[in-house]
């Protein structure tokens, strides 16, 4: 079995395995070779000889141990009928909704993805049989976010403003995305991925009682729905920025495995989280910009606070564009370097 599949299923090793959210991107000029060819981003996602190629492009550079596949979140809401467009400078600009009664799943769009999983999984088998692939999805938070605020935000004010004054076309929006992004992950999971990842990357700016029902048990009933078609699947939930909620999170939803952001001290996160729960996280993605040595002892610090359980390295949030690609390469190399030498004499 492959290392981190090892890991979140709670096996202890002497290694730490590590992959790295965005780890196929801008940073990458590989990335951006083929990223020239469509002026569409949507269509760059969709179509499955390319959007494999760039999920390949990272482990042929780096020794990690899953690759991703390359998709967005917002493609349900392109296959839910809405205008999406990627603008330069400007992120998603996409149509606003208010409810839920025009939208309609065309499932071709999501079959491109189930394609490139497929062509991935069988190029991962020939050349990479080591590592693992990770499908993903939006939680239906964030993705409403989008979709209501119908664009990026520092805050999704308008979001937050319609999630209290239309209450029900709120909760209509929350329940139809909750059955759509159970049935794209179960999809992705039949055409391959061996591990699944809920993003909730704007669950931090709800208060507490609304994160239970907008961020909690949306994320619970995906779990459930995702068990009840396969039962051991692992699945990673990250509720970006959500601080102490993490914990809750962590214990309510179901989840495998939690993301930690670097907002979240991971050592206290530790401190309350039974070992059945795996951590991953949660260098701060911006340190990658710093020297060889700041990293190298940031990452050593959370590899010893983690090392006697199952954990899996990884960023606090995505790879930025313009990240000295010798400084990810420095990264893996200190993890893969780092043995659980303690551990290790106790797991014996
Ligand atoms: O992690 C990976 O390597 C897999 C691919 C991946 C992408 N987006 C590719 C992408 C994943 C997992 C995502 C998730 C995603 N998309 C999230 C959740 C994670 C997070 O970062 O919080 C969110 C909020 C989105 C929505 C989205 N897509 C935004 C805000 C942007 C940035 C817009 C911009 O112009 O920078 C994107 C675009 C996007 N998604 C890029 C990539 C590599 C950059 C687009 C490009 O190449 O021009």
């Amino acid at each position: 079995m492959n290392l981190i599949l090892k890991t979140i299923n709670g096996i202890k090793n002497t290694q730490v395995p590590i992959w790295l959210m965005r780890q196929a991107g801008r940073y990458l000029p590989e990335y951006r070779k083929i990223r020239e060819n469509f002026p569409s981003f949507i269509d760059f996602c969709l179509t499955p000889e390319a959007a494999s190629e760039v999920t390949i492009q990272p482990l042929k550079r780096f020794n990690l141990d899953a690759a991703i596949i390359f998709s967005d979140i917002l493609i349900l809401p392109h296959a839910l009928g809405l205008k999406v467009d990627f603008q330069e400078g400007k992120g998603p600009i996409l149509d606003k909704i208010e409810r839920t009664k025009d939208l309609k799943l065309n499932k071709k769009a999501l079959q491109k993805v189930y394609k490139a999983i497929d062509i991935t999984r069988a190029i991962l088998e020939k050349d990479f049989p080591e590592k693992a692939l990770i499908g993903f999805a939006g939680a239906p938070w964030t993705v409403a976010c989008y979709m209501i605020e119908g664009k990026g935000s520092k805050d999704f004010l308008d979001a937050r403003k319609f999630c209290y004054t239309n209450k029900k076309d709120f909760e209509d929006i929350i329940e139809l995305l909750i059955e759509k992004t159970s049935e794209h992950l179960i999809g992705q999971i039949n055409a391959g991925v061996k591990i699944v990842k809920i993003f909730d990357s704007w669950a931090g700016i709800l208060p507490p009682e609304l994160f239970e029902k907008f961020v909690i048990e949306p994320t619970k009933k995906i779990v459930d729905n995702i068990r009840s078609e396969y039962k051991d699947i692992p699945i990673i939930g990250f509720a970006k920025g959500s601080g102490s909620m993490n914990l809750d999170y962590a214990k309510k939803t179901g989840i495998s495995c939690v993301a930690v952001d670097h907002n979240t001290k991971i050592s206290w996160m530790k401190e309350n989280l039974d070992e059945k729960i795996i951590l991953q996280g949660n260098l701060d993605n911006v340190l990658l910009f710093s020297d060889k040595n700041d990293i190298e002892m940031e990452a050593k610090k959370i590899l010893d606070t983690l090392s006697d359980r199952p954990f899996i390295f990884n960023l606090g949030h995505g790879v930025l564009p313009g990240t000295p690609i010798e400084n990810v390469e420095h990264l893996v190399n200190v993890v893969k370097n780092y043995e659980k030498c303690i551990k290790t004499k106790k797991i014996k």
